[in-house]
């Protein structure tokens, strides 16, 4: 897994809790179907399940927090001391729940990755399952997108949806979104792995040409 080869796709996964889409990306790198290498899991959370899954495939791990770096300044120099000496093509989130701040953000400038679990633009920031059942939406969804500053707002590069059902519940509806997630994302990155997807001086590009509407999976 951490055998790195320079062909392959080098990520960084940034995760807060239990590390379901972590464990989708460390499956589809085992069934070779993900062209990459997880070179480093970090939480904000020691205990953090997704640190144990990380572990129980020798993926290097650390933890940044807010314990020890109580100033955002600091807290994100020292995530960037972590991953800057490293090659990391892309740096994942999966679940991680602080902002980064608008520095790391650009010394990353489009090499940051965020899963969100709604059709954005719809529903940004927290609880969207209760938002949307409230809403009376017909369809819910998930998108994989790239980070910008401004929170769930950056170019939106793939979702996935599913109708949403009479009786579903917060939890059932999230049960199959997050289905959805664990083919979405690896797919997505692997798009970038095989040089299909790419981010261009003109924006974001599938197979060369401008991306104008996020795939619909
Ligand atoms: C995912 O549903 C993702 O959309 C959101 O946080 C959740 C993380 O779940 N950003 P997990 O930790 O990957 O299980």
């Amino acid at each position: 897994m951490n055998q790195a080869s320079p062909a392959r796709l080098q990520l960084a996964v940034l995760i807060s809790g239990n590390g379901s889409n972590l464990q989708a990306l460390i499956d589809a790198i085992e069934a070779k179907t993900l062209q990459a290498d997880i070179v480093l899991v970090i939480s904000d959370h020691a205990e953090a399940y997704g640190l144990t899954r990380a572990r129980e495939h020798n993926i290097a791990t650390a933890v940044v927090s807010k314990q020890d770096y109580p100033k955002r300044a600091d807290f994100d120099a020292a995530l960037a001391a972590l991953l800057q000496p490293k090659r990391i093509d892309l740096i994942i989130l999966a679940g991680y729940m602080r902002l980064l701040s608008a520095g790391f953000v650009n010394a990353f400038e489009n090499r940051i990755l965020n899963i969100h679990p709604s059709l954005l633009p719809k529903y940004r920031g927290l609880n969207t399952y209760e938002r949307v059942l409230a809403s009376g939406d017909p369809q819910h969804g998930t998108s994989v997108h790239i980070v910008t500053e401004d929170l769930d707002a950056g170019p939106i590069l793939a979702q996935a949806r599913c109708d949403i059902n009479a009786g579903d519940t917060p939890e059932s509806l999230k049960q199959r979104c997050q289905q959805l997630e664990h083919q979405l994302y690896p797919q997505v990155i692997q798009w970038f792995a095989e040089g299909r997807l790419s981010i261009q001086s003109d924006g974001i590009c599938l197979d060369n040409q401008p991306l104008t509407t996020p795939l619909d999976m």
